[in-house]
């Protein structure tokens, strides 16, 4: 209910405070620690568009044989992701990689693993033509769309060209972009309150911006660089995920991923690209012994040296240093007819 309240103080607070290029404009008053969520000028948010769009992530009738609605892969119970390695798709196939969480995903500049997908609005198609996830065509998700009553009228009041399959993706990536969460201990020492990070989850911070160095990449407080690196994982002798250059064809991008957000990882495990880590621990065990040997390792995944103590600190601080206080909490809303 909090959270209920605080989601229409921020749709009702919307403010565009700036642009970067032509083509963009910000969505401010969002948790401590994010500064604010980039809205492509085409689609810029209303609380009515926000609203279908939450319909539409948590409605099963998006996939071809009604099973599996967005939802059921990035599930707000499971931290907007999934707890398993790979997720059965409509029709019980599983998924090739690990959910990601959408929690924050409007600080993304690129979309997927690999980055393949531009923005949002050009994702949010992707899982609904994919056979693997909801399997149904363009022409049958409108076909069903403008049979709904319910949804036919929302489509004609929020878009002057009512159901479209564009639009179904916009009124996704609006939806998507207030799922925001912010203010952890962390947040909370970079806005003035120096004594917020004391004993482990500050000795721990000292370890993951110093000795190990992920600062380098998990850049604060986005916790990206907007990159995509080699860390060598995913690598084995009967499996190889090409990562990025699958995408780009490029040599070097091979066994590249995006680097991923960290808040709130605790609800997320397990972990990287093909769910190979089910704790913080194994991930820290990998990056301390130097990552997956592979020759196109970057150059600044090395053997870290990091004793049992500052091991320890560096789990608390990604576990407790980096929980938010304001987490998205949304329930399924009640689907139109
Ligand atoms: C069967 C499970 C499944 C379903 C259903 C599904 N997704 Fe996903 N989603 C995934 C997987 C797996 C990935 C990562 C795929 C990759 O990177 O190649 C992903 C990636 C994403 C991303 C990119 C996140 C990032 O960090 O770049 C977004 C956004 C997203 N999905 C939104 C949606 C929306 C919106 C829907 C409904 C229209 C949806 N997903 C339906 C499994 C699913
Ligand atoms: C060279 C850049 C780089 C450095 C340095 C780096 N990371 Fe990463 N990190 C990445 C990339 C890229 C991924 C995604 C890899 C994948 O999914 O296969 C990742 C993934 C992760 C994940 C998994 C997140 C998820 O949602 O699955 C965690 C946790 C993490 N890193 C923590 C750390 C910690 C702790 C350190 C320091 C010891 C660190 N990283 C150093 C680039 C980096």
């Amino acid at each position: 209910m909090l959270r209920l309240a605080l989601l229409s103080i921020l749709l009702l607070t919307l403010e565009v405070t700036g642009s970067l290029c032509a083509q963009e404009t910000y969505f401010s008053d969002v948790p401590l620690g994010i500064d604010w969520i980039i809205v492509p000028e085409d689609n810029p948010m209303s609380a009515a568009k926000i609203e279908l769009g939450k319909q539409l992530f948590f409605d099963t009738r998006l996939s071809g044989n009604g099973t599996v609605s967005c939802a059921s892969c990035h599930d707000p119970n499971k931290g907007w992701a999934d707890d398993r390695k790979f997720t059965p798709g409509a029709h019980g196939q599983l998924t090739s990689r690990n959910v990601p969480s959408i929690v924050n995903v409007g600080l993304h500049r690129t979309f997927f693993w690999d980055g393949r997908a531009p923005s949002l609005e050009v994702q949010a198609l992707a899982p609904m033509t994919n056979p693997a996830e909801m399997d149904i065509s363009l022409t049958e998700l409108e076909n069903r769309l403008r049979n709904i009553d319910g949804y036919r009228s929302q489509f004609q009041t929020v878009f002057a060209d009512g159901v479209t399959a564009q639009n179904v993706a916009k009124s996704l990536a609006a939806f998507q972009r207030t799922i925001v969460a912010g203010e952890t201990t962390y947040d909370r020492f970079r806005g003035g309150h120096a004594d917020a990070l004391e004993g482990e989850i500050g000795r721990g911070s000292g370890i993951f911006f110093g000795k190990a160095n992920c600062g380098n990449c998990h850049i604060a407080k986005v916790y990206t660089d907007h990159k995509f690196h080699n860390i060598g994982t995913g690598l084995s002798d009967t499996q190889q995920d090409q990562g990025r250059a699958g995408h780009t064809g490029k040599p070097e991008d091979i066994g590249k991923f995006r680097t991923p957000l960290l808040r709130d990882l605790a609800l997320t495990a397990p972990y990287f690209h093909d769910g190979s880590k089910a704790t913080l621990e194994e991930v820290v065990d990998f990056y301390n012994e130097g990552g997956g040997k592979n020759p196109r390792l970057d150059p600044h995944i090395v053997p870290l040296n990091l004793t049992p103590e500052e091991k320890k600190a560096l789990v608390t601080f990604l576990r407790e240093g980096l929980r938010s206080n304001a987490y998205p909490q949304i329930e399924k809303p009640t689907l139109p007819k």
